[in-house]
């Protein structure tokens, strides 16, 4: 049986193994590869997206597991706090190689969403599961603050 869900605001259906993590769905059936593929255990944060408006590991959530819910990748991402964590991002130059980016950003807009003022202990607890191989933290720091000012604004 198909899996149906919302994805960027439009519908989308995938109609393979209801086990296929999301996170394939979207890069190899779907063609969203702004979508990450870093350690496929819920280790890195990569693959981050949000489901049903909440950080989510896509490599470790099952297709079938979406079924009714709505999908947000970095390429649908929109509202307020995302326009204030993609100016940031680009107004320090966040990013180094990028590869980790894009689970980075999610995850900084899924923190402003569900707190507007986060203090650096909230930044911290929400990005720890974001691993970054350039080292880029204190930048994506600095920007997350920056954000949640322009958000405030
Ligand atoms: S690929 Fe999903 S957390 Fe690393
Ligand atoms: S910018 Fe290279 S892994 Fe984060």
């Amino acid at each position: 049986m198909a899996t149906n869900f919302t994805l960027n605001g439009k519908p989308a259906s995938f109609d393979g193994d209801p086990e296929t993590p999301l996170l394939y769905v979207l890069r190899d059936h779907l063609n969203l590869t702004g979508t990450k593929y870093g350690c496929g255990v819920a280790q890195c944060g990569a693959c981050t997206v949000h489901l049903d408006g909440k950080n989510r590991r896509s490599c470790i959530t099952p297709i079938s597991t979406v079924s009714g819910k709505t999908v947000t990748t970095i390429e649908g991402v929109a509202g307020k706090e995302a326009a204030a964590v993609q100016k940031a991002w680009v107004a320090i130059d966040v990013p180094q190689c990028g590869f980790c980016q894009s689970g980075q950003v999610m995850s900084a807009i899924g923190l402003l969403k569900a707190k507007k003022r986060p203090s650096d202990g909230d930044i911290d607890n929400a990005m720890a599961g974001n691993i970054c191989r350039c080292a880029t933290y204190v930048r994506i720091k600095q920007a997350i603050r920056d954000a949640a000012k322009t958000v405030e604004a």
